[in-house]
This record gives structure tokens, C-alpha cells and sequence, in this order.
């Protein structure tokens, strides 16, 4: 695996803590856009130059479908990209149940719209830190006026280290075959690198055809980006009015996520919260659900059972090695103080990015048939309790004995407010696109 030419952003995980930026961009001359290329080349972090999540910066980028196409990027080559890359997300929202609340023409400005053409993921481990990695993000678009800063979000660690939801993430994320990088993430089984990088090998046996040229999509991904709001006030009010005390309230969000607050999971700590083991890296993850059919330990319709289910679907015909992602996600706005129950109007949330290379058989796969469908687990009456489509109608079973809890009427947790598919590029094609001048002129 050359390190030196796959982004950082794939293989490498963001620091802990992390503070970070979200910089969209667009292009209004191609011409600038062109410099802004070879400008991006001094200034995007690859996964060999960030060997030390502790220290330094990184700058990463991708492209939309219309980025590419204002960039002057070669018709046979656009058309070259999947379906769903061409298309870009809003187009996609009902199939993906971005529909009322959390449709398009409610999403916020530029998300969704042509004016969105690349981005800079910036992370640091500290503040000061990230005041370089915005340096370079000035240097990549300064004094070109056919470049224009759009949108600019900050993300960071919450202080408690949990989602707003008050759950621990970005434990469970893939090991990629050949990534020996030492801060690289995963105590599960090794997943082809071909899942999340075009050409290489996969778990279907062949090898992920990319965007053409090779010089283009070798080593390249794809990256769906979601701004989802969460609505912290209206989680806690339904736990607070479906338990009769505080112990049932924690219970039952942990049945929702599959996991207990400090990141132990259900399947290994069933009766109460083991904070030792959701700090302790090679057991918190290493669990099946082979014990627990039923999901007396972890329901069947949770958030991670949905998402992931593991060996549940071994005697499907479902290989779900093909429907993974690596999540790259952060948190964004104020905390809710604890024990808040009303809204304090603030927007809060997660954005949402997940890697992969294959937009519809992982991302789209995932959000539509494991999060949002369910008759994978014979719940196609139920959808992800903490990011479905459930809108004051959600359902959710918890196995139980003697009989099982039904909890009813689940508003929706999560909203979203935005989205956009990328295209990251390895370092080969983004030098390729900078001198495609070049290239195309050797032709002629
Ligand atoms: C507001 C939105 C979301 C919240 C609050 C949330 C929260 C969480 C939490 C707390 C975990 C457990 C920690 C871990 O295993 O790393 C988790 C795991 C996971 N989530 Fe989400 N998530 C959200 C959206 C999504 C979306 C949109 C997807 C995919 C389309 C997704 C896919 C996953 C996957 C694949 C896992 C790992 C499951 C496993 O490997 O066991 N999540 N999420």
C-alpha cells in the first residue's frame, strides 16, 4: 500500500482529541481552479506524512461531480464515475429518506446545491495546531478570485468525548488489508482494501474498478459527507417519559444504540454500563452476535446491530464484508448541558463521513436497507431508532422475557441538514488533473 499517495483521511485515524474545520469551496473560473490544483499538491496530507496523530496538521480534499466537471476533467473520465457520484446526494434523498424535515429544499445553504465543488477537511490534535492546516487552506484559494470560499464549518471533540447523544463513537471502524500504519484503527478481521480503495483487490474477489484513467482513480475513494442535526432535548423528553427512573431511561438508550454510554457494548455488558471495557480496545469490539439471535443482549433493530450485523446474517445469502465503511465522523455546535430538557434553539449535530468505493452497495446500501428497511431482520415494520426516518411513528422491539418491550411513536432523533458526495483523490490524480493541460496538448 503506497502511503505516500493515499489521502490521509482513508487510512489514517483522526487524532483524540481532535479539533477541525470543514471548508467548501467553489469554482467559478476554471482557470483559478486549475491553480488552486497545483496549489492543493504542496498542501494536502497523505497517509505517509501523518505518522503522528499527536502532532502537526492535515489537510485533505475532495471534488464533486460538478467540481470535477468545472475543472475541465475529460467527458470519458466524468462518465467514468458511478451513477450516484454523478447524480450527488440531494438528487438521492428519497431513496436515502431525506424527505420532509430533512429534504433538500430545507437543507442549508450551498449544501446540495451546484455552488458546493470541493472540500477541505482540516484536523488537528489541538487549536493551535489547526490554526496551520487553515494557513494552508488561505494558501489553496487566496487572491484567486474564480475560487470562493462558500461554507466553513468548525467540528471538534465534545468535552465529554461522546456524541450529542452522550454515546461514545468511532469505536468500530474496519481494519483494511495491508494498512499497517500503527495508529490505524479495527480489531475486526481484515476487509479487502478494495472496499474502499479503487484498484485493488476486494472482497468479491476482483478488482474495484475505478474512475478512468488508472492515473485518476487508482488509490482514490469516495466520501458521503451528512450534516445531521440532533435533537438532544426531544431524545432525553422520550426516554424521560417511556422509563420509570433514571437506571430504565440509560437502559433504554443503550438498547436504541447497542452500546452503553462509555462505548462497552451490549453483547458483552447486557445488565449495566462497564466503562473498564469501553475504554479497553481489544475487547470493546470484539463481539458477535452469534449468542444472541433473539437480541435479548442487543436488539436486533439497534443502531450498530443495524448498521453492522456482524455474523447475524450468516445464514442469508447477505456477505456483509461488501457493505462496510470507515467512519470518519465528528461533532459539530454546543454541547446541551446534561439534564437540559428543553431546546435551546442551537444547532448541534454530527457530520457524518464515510468512506467506501462503491457509493451504493456500502453508504446507500446501509442508510436504505440496514438503517432505514428491515427486512434483513424480518423488522421492516421498524427503522434505526437513533438516525431513521421515524417521525412521531417509529417502532422499536426490545426481546425481552417473559414478553418484549414495543417501545412506540419514536420521533425523529436526527435531521439532515445537508450532504454532498466527494470523490478523494490520491495523489497521482491530483497531480494528473493539475496537468491535464499538459496531457491533453501531448495528445493533439
Ligand atoms: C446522528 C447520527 C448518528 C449517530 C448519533 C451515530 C452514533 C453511533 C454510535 C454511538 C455508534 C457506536 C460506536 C461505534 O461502534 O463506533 C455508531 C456506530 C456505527 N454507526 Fe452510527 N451514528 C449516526 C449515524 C450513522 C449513519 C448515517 C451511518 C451509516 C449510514 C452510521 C453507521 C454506523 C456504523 C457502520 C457503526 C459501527 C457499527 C459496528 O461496527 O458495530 N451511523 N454510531
Amino acid at each position: 500500500m503506497n502511503y505516500d499517495d493515499i489521502q490521509g483521511i482513508v487510512l489514517q485515524e483522526r487524532p483524540t482529541p481532535y479539533v477541525g474545520t470543514y471548508v467548501l469551496l467553489s469554482i467559478d473560473h476554471q482557470q483559478d481552479g486549475k491553480v488552486m490544483l497545483k496549489r492543493l499538491l504542496d498542501e494536502v496530507t497523505s497517509a505517509g506524512q501523518w505518522n503522528n496523530p499527536h502532532e502537526g496538521a492535515w489537510v485533505n480534499v475532495g471534488f464533486t461531480y460538478q467540481g470535477l466537471q468545472k475543472l475541465g476533467i475529460p467527458k470519458e473520465s466524468l462518465n467514468s464515475f458511478d451513477l450516484e457520484f454523478r447524480e450527488g446526494m440531494a438528487a438521492r434523498a428519497a431513496k436515502l429518506g431525506d424527505v420532509n424535515e430533512s429534504s433538500p429544499e430545507h437543507w442549508e445553504d450551498p449544501l446540495g446545491t451546484d455552488k458546493v465543488d470541493v472540500a477541505l477537511a482540516l484536523f488537528a490534535p489541538t487549536k493551535e495546531a489547526l490554526l496551520q492546516a487553515e494557513e494552508a487552506a488561505r494558501r489553496i484559494h487566496c487572491e484567486l478570485n474564480g475560487v470562493s470560499v462558500v461554507y466553513q464549518l468548525d467540528v471538534g471533540m465534545n468535552p465529554d468525548g461522546r456524541t450529542h447523544l452522550g454515546f461514545m463513537d468511532g469505536i468500530s471502524n474496519p481494519r483494511i488489508e495491508g494498512n499497517h500504519i500503527p495508529n490505524a484503527v479495527g480489531q475486526e478481521a481484515e476487509i479487502k482494501a478494495g472496499e474502499f480503495l479503487f484498484g485493488h483487490l476486494n472482497e468479491s474477489g476482483t478488482i474495484t474498478q475505478g474512475p478512468q484513467p488508472a492515473e485518476l482513480g487508482h488509490n482514490g475513494s469516495y466520501l458521503s459527507f451528512r450534516k445531521l442535526h440532533m435533537r438532544v432535548a426531544t431524545f432525553r423528553r422520550y426516554l424521560r417519559e417511556h422509563a420509570d427512573n433514571r437506571e430504565e431511561e440509560e437502559l433504554l438508550a443503550a438498547k436504541m444504540v447497542g452500546r452503553w454510554p462509555s462505548g462497552a457494548p451490549l453483547s458483552l455488558a447486557p445488565e449495566a454500563d462497564d466503562p473498564a471495557l469501553g475504554e479497553d480496545v481489544s475487547r470493546r469490539n470484539a463481539f458477535t452476535y452469534g449468542d444472541d439471535h433473539k437480541g435479548l443482549k442487543c436488539p436486533v433493530s439497534s443502531h450498530i446491530r443495524r448498521a453492522f450485523p456482524r455474523d447475524s446474517l450468516q445464514d442469508s445469502v447477505v456477505n456483509v464484508n461488501i457493505h462496510r465503511l470507515l467512519r470518519r465522523s465528528t461533532m459539530y455546535g454546543p454541547i446541551l448541558p446534561k439534564g437540559v430538557m428543553e431546546d435551546d434553539g442551537q444547532d448541534r449535530g454530527l457530520i457524518f463521513a464515510g468512506i467506501c468505493s462503491s457509493l451504493s452497495r456500502q453508504f446507500e446500501f446501509i442508510k436504505t436497507d440496514w438503517l432505514n428497511g428491515g427486512n434483513f431482520a424480518g423488522m421492516s415494520t421498524e427503522k434505526d431508532p437513533i438516525t431513521g426516518k421515524n417521525e412521531g411513528e417509529g417502532m422499536f422491539t426490545i426481546p425481552d422475557k417473559p414478553i418484549r418491550h414495543r417501545m412506540k411513536e419514536i420521533p425523529s432523533f436526527s435531521i439532515t441538514k445537508g450532504g454532498e458526495y466527494f470523490f478523494v483523490p490520491s495523489m497521482t490524480a491530483l497531480r494528473w488533473m493539475a496537468e491535464l493541460d499538459q496531457h491533453t496538448s501531448k495528445e493533439e
